[in-house]
């Protein structure tokens, strides 16, 4: 078990991931674009298990780390300070929301292997970026519970990998090995496993609803029996046409 998780990024997938990092008794080191200092609401919220830091002190003193930030800021991950590191990415890649990125939109790469060709001497692991934020607390089960949930992962080291699926073990999730950077589009926006198997049936609404929604619905389980099947019956969409959930 890693003694210190690193966020990079603790808005809503990364301060969901510490929530349930210091549910399980790990400590983490919480970081975002501004003076640490601006996390100290989260961090009295977490507790005593919870310290702000800026991103490479994150990088540094963690043990693992989750980059939980928008797609467009990956330039700016401290690329030195995660050297040797395990990064587990959470990032998925809406245009309308990112702009256009050429590599991504003519699927040359997947969003996560941009990242990891920024980070060479790092090993990227894709992660929770499947789920959404409420459901990826409430939906944390201990090991063997009949109704614990499983999240994708996609990596090209094979030790990497086992990190990143110890780590979900301990917060609450079985993780299902989709292959490398290369197919972990199989998980992202406009496919079978993204976000809705966890939300189940939603009413109508429209964008601003149905994140307010997402915020009040416990979510429904998805065994790892779902996810594997789900992300097999993926079909490749254009990334450069991928839409937000809004909702129909
Ligand atoms: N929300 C979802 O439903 C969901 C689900 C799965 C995956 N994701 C993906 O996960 C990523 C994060 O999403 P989110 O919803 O958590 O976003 P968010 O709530 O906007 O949080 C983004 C975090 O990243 C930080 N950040 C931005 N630029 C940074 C930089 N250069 N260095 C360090 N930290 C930086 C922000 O810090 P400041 O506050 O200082 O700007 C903030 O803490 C996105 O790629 C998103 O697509 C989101």
């Amino acid at each position: 078990m890693p003694h210190t998780l690193g966020l990079i990024g603790s808005g809503m997938i990364g301060s969901s991931v510490a929530r349930l990092a210091v549910s399980a008794g790990i400590k983490v080191l919480l970081s975002n674009s501004r003076e640490p200092e601006t996390l100290a609401d989260l961090v009295a919220e977490l507790g005593p298990r919870a310290r702000a830091a800026t991103p490479a002190e994150a990088a540094r003193a963690a043990d693992l780390v989750v980059a939980a930030i928008p797609l467009t800021a990956f330039a700016h991950l401290p690329a030195a300070a995660l050297s040797g590191k395990t990064v587990l990415d959470t990032a998925n890649y809406y245009p309308e929301r990112d702009g256009h990125l050429t590599e991504l939109d003519t699927a040359t790469l997947t969003s996560s292997a941009l990242l990891q060709h920024h980070l060479p001497e790092a090993r990227v692991v894709k992660a929770f970026n499947n789920i959404t934020p409420h459901q990826l607390v409430s939906l944390g089960r201990p090991a063997n519970a009949p109704d614990r949930s499983a999240l994708p992962i996609a990596g090209d080291y094979a030790d990497a990998k086992t990190e990143a699926t110890r780590l979900l073990n301990i917060l609450g999730y079985d993780a299902v090995d989709i292959g490398p950077l290369a197919t972990s589009w199989r998980s992202e926006p406009n496919t079978p496993a993204y976000i809705e198997p966890y939300l189940g049936e939603r009413p109508a609404m429209n964008l601003e609803e149905f994140f307010r929604w997402t915020q009040q619905t416990p979510g429904v389980p998805v065994p790892a029996a779902r996810i594997a099947e789900l992300v097999r019956t993926a079909v490749r969409q254009k990334p450069g046409e991928a839409k937000l959930p809004s909702a129909d």
